[in-house]
């Protein structure tokens, strides 16, 4: 096989409570991409569609995932790359971890799969590095693995992929207004007062305990972030009347997705899922601010092949 066109998932990081360690796969929300291996012992990037990114490697997420996998296994093999984005960046759906998980599991397929999925992740890691400076795993583990998944450790990195039950949807609203994850970063604070430690990790134990059971009020009940929503959220207009809106509508919770500025609800049923997204459009249709809803189950397929070329 010398060359692989893969899907990459958007994902939602966090998932309200779980900064930073929990994150979940979007269905067919998601960039292609075609990586084909070369005589020429170079790693290349010769398409970009969608967007306007970097074309040279050591810049562009897909790149730098790729290549710290390949200077891992200490490979001189050439490969080239074509990028087809249709998860925009800085919207807050993962739209890095797409790219640099997609780079890795295509490369890593067309070497014989030396690599299992789990070890992928700390390269795609090093090209969320490159994108925020940060290197977190909770939007490129689900991207991935599927389903949901809990970083349990960074050091050593542990990452859990957990059960996620079938009538669990998302709604999400992308408003049309761009926040870096690196700005998002930095408006948070480095200190958790314990009162709010407690609450918090009460939410993930509940979440992670909801996801098993299927218990989905547990897993509403559980929709809660009390460090870093109060603080992001005064970046995304409109944010507490979405919130207000997706719980009308019957979400069980809701909260920012990654660094914002997508807002996400959860819901049991697709039906409920698809009200829940029309009444978070209402709240922005008079406001002047172009979006984009979507609803989508929580997807078990990460990254997958969609054509493979063999010669
Ligand atoms: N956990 C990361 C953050 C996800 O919230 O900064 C970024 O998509």
């Amino acid at each position: 096989m010398n060359e692989l066109r893969v899907f990459c998932p958007a994902t939602i990081a966090n998932v309200a409570c779980g900064f930073d360690v929990l994150g979940l796969c979007l269905d067919h929300i998601g960039d292609e991409m075609v990586v084909r291996k070369t005589d020429n012992g170079k790693l290349s990037i010769s398409r970009i569609e969608g967007q306007d990114l970097p074309f040279e490697a050591d810049n562009n997420v897909a790149g730098v995932a790729a290549k710290a996998l390949l200077e891992a296994l200490g490979s001189e093999q050439g490969f080239d790359i074509e990028i087809y984005k249709k998860i925009k960046p800085g919207s807050g759906i993962g739209s890095s971890a797409a790219s640099s998980a997609g780079a890795v599991f295509a490369v890593n397929k067309l070497l014989g799969e030396p690599f299992s999925l789990q070890e992928l992740i700390p390269f795609a890691m090093e090209g969320e590095k490159l994108a925020s400076g940060a290197l977190h795993a909770d939007n490129v583990a689900p991207a991935l693995l599927g389903g949901f998944s809990l970083v349990r450790s960074y050091d050593p990195l542990d990452v859990i992929k957990l059960h996620s039950p079938s009538q669990l949807y998302a709604s999400i609203i992308h408003p049309q207004i761009e926040v870096k994850t690196a700005d998002a970063r930095s408006v948070l604070k480095q200190s958790v007062p314990l009162k709010k430690a407690i609450t918090q990790w009460g939410n993930v134990g509940g979440l992670v305990s909801g996801l098993y059971t299927e218990d989905y009020d547990l897993i509403g009940r559980s929709l809660h972030d009390v460090i870093v929503e109060p603080l992001r959220s005064l970046l995304i207009p409109r944010f507490n009347q979405v919130k207000q809106a997706a719980a009308k509508a019957g979400a069980l919770g809701s909260g920012i997705s990654g660094s914002g500025p997508s807002i996400f609800a959860l819901s049991k049923g697709e039906q409920t899922a698809k009200k829940v997204a029309e009444a978070m459009g209402q709240v922005y249709s008079d406001s002047g601010v172009d979006f984009d809803l979507h609803v989508s189950r929580i997807s078990h397929k990460g990254i997958h092949p969609i054509i493979s070329n063999t010669p």
